[in-house]
């Protein structure tokens, strides 16, 4: 699979398997945790082998359970989780260590890949204290990369001018309905790896009817040609399906490239 070098030195799998419902009754966000490793073992089934999980999910030691279960090698997997940037996270150094520490316990490992604060607050001085102790971290080996989620403008352009280290990666969701094309482009610009979540979420029938026609010159799906898009724009995706065709065909994407033309009608999608 294509890999993207990260700002750190470190490699990136282009595709990653989103996980947020996995392990959950009835595959809902809130759903109380069943510890059903059905999706992470068929994601891994079909050659998936990096993983977005995260503390708010509740499910890192499901995902855990599944990688195991796989019996694949722990150096052969990827897996990023998230510090969650509220109350209790994030109010002191302290805290930011405790959150560290409880992902590395439920995911059962003494390293994290990729490790991300979840979501910004208003307090850049603060945002940069939570850094601080991710950059020692990273330091000492335990987070191999570290990164943000859901970061704008300000908020990295302050982590740029005040930290040692760059975030290698920001996660952020776009799609036709909510593109964030200037936030992915300021990414790119600033050796920031953007990281696409959500990359099917508000898909309207029309926007399927386009990239279907599109779909029909490569044998591609929608889906397929959607995250082909994104690809192509050196951007990272970690789409989710709890169905194994569904999990294989988001990974099969490297067999085919978008015409020019094709990238332009897309790109209309995605100014929105
Ligand atoms: N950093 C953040 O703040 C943040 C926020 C949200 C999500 N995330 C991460 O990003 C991951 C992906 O986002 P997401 O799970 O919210 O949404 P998504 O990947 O856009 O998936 C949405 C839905 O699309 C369906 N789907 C997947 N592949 C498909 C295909 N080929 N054709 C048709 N439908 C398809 C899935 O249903 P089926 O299961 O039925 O296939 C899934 O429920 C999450 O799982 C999570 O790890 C991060």
């Amino acid at each position: 699979m294509v890999t993207y070098k990260l700002n750190d030195g470190n490699q990136l799998l282009a595709i990653g398997c989103g996980t947020n419902t996995f392990g959950k009754e009835n595959q809902e966000y809130m759903g109380n945790i069943n510890n059903d490793t059905s999706s992470i073992e068929s994601a891994i089934d079909v050659g998936y082998r990096r993983f977005d999980t995260a503390i708010s999910y509740r499910n890192e030691t499901v995902v855990a359970l599944g990688i195991k279960r796989s019996q694949i090698e722990r150096k052969d997997i990827f897996i990023t989780s998230k510090l969650p940037g509220k109350e209790g996270y994030i109010d002191s150094r302290e805290h930011v260590i405790q959150g560290i520490e409880q992902s590395l316990n439920a995911l059962d490992t003494n390293y994290i890949d990729l490790y991300l604060i979840h979501h910004p607050w208003d307090n850049l001085e603060q945002i940069l204290i939570v850094w601080k102790v991710f950059e020692e971290y990273h330091q000492n080996g335990v987070l191999k990369s570290i990164g943000v989620s859901n970061f704008n403008e300000e908020q990295l352009l302050y982590l740029i001018e005040n930290a040692t280290i760059v975030p290698a990666v920001n996660q952020i969701e776009s799609n036709p309905k909510n593109p964030n094309n200037e936030i992915i482009n300021f990414c790119l610009e600033h050796g920031i790896v953007p990281e696409v979540w959500g990359p099917f979420h508000g898909i309207e029938d029309s926007h399927i009817k386009t990239l279907e026609e599109i779909g029909e010159k490569y044998q591609k799906n929608w889906a397929q040609v959607l995250l082909r898009y994104q690809l192509d724009r050196n951007v990272a995706i970690i789409p989710k399906s709890h169905n194994k065709e569904r999990q294989a065909s988001n990974l099969d994407v490297f067999d085919f490239c978008l015409s020019y033309a094709d990238k332009i009608v897309i790109t209309e999608l995605f100014k929105n």
